[in-house]
């Protein structure tokens, strides 16, 4: 039965059009050993929103759907995230650690870090992390992570965890919509030439694997790296609350992922992801 569902959930996808030069023999050769499956798919809604689906009928840890395009890319904070074909990667793996969900308060940090590996390991440079998972290069976003999470409810353990990553690969400034193209970049504004989107999915995968593996083992590990990647530290921020800013100086990183501040009163405070949006005092950065 529940392979059925999942196969019926494949077949919604759209696995015959047009990916735009991605390709799942490409991508393979460069997994080595590496047993987490991937599914490459022309067009789906959101790659989240169908490892999801798969997720709770049952598809192993290590499920890994790609999307050349979505039509209802999700971002943080209930945002869409705009994800044209032939250009970006669009990834969502799907993983189950068995732990209670306040052990897994830094995953969206080690994700983080696991992409700022990939990026470096595919193209040659290492991005920043503006503060939780924005991947950065300058003062512009190259990419964003949404990480979700789904408990057993007899238990309240963790059932599964989706980690989706979009990352600009091939877009020129111009290919950007003018909504965001003041604070956008892509691999290939940065590299200066072409970025293989094969090459970049198969880091992402062995990097996610690998910190899989050691997510539960070395969380204070991570969390060193993270600090090290992430340009929010020393800065000024405004820390967006509903309608409520206030700005302060970003300090350091807690345990779990949590952001401490220091507000212009003096006051020194905890701020953690999802509840908040923070923002450079003059920009995006
Ligand atoms: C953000 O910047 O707010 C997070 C963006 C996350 C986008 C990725 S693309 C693959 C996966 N599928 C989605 O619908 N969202 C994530």
């Amino acid at each position: 039965m529940m392979g059925m569902d999942i196969d019926k959930i494949m077949t919604q996808m759209s696995p015959r059009l047009d990916t735009h030069g991605l390709d799942s023999r490409t991508i393979r050769s460069h997994l080595g050993d590496c047993p987490w499956r991937v599914y490459l798919f022309s067009e789906v809604d959101s790659t989240n929103t169908r490892l999801k689906e798969m997720a709770k009928v049952g598809s192993p840890a290590g499920t890994v759907l790609v999307a050349d395009r979505q039509t209802g890319g999700r971002g943080r904070l209930g945002r869409s995230f705009l994800s044209p074909g032939g250009v970006g990667v669009y990834l969502s793996a799907l993983i189950r650690p068995d732990c209670a969900p306040t052990e897994l308060m830094h995953l969206t940090c080690a994700v983080a870090v696991a992409m700022c590996d990939a990026v470096e390991n595919a193209f040659g440079f290492r991005p920043g992390i503006k503060w939780t998972n924005d991947l950065v290069v300058g003062n512009k976003k190259l990419g964003g992570i949404l990480t979700e999470l789904g408990l057993d409810p007899k238990t309240g353990r963790v059932d599964y965890a989706i980690l989706g990553i979009g990352i600009n690969c091939g877009q020129t400034a111009e290919d950007f919509d003018e909504s965001i193209r003041d604070m956008a970049i892509s691999a290939r504004m940065v590299l200066g030439r072409d970025a293989d989107r094969n090459r970049l999915i198969a880091e992402m995968v062995l990097t996610l694997e690998r910190m899989d593996r050691t997510l539960l083992v070395s969380p204070d590990a991570m969390l060193g790296r993270y600090r090290r990647d992430c340009i929010t530290l020393g800065k000024w921020v405004s820390i967006l609350r509903g309608d409520e800013v206030r700005h302060a100086l970003a300090l350091d990183i807690d345990a779990e992922g949590g952001l401490i501040v220091r507000y212009d009163s003096g006051e020194i405070g905890t701020v953690t992801s999802g509840e908040v949006s923070v923002r450079g005092l003059y920009g995006y950065i």
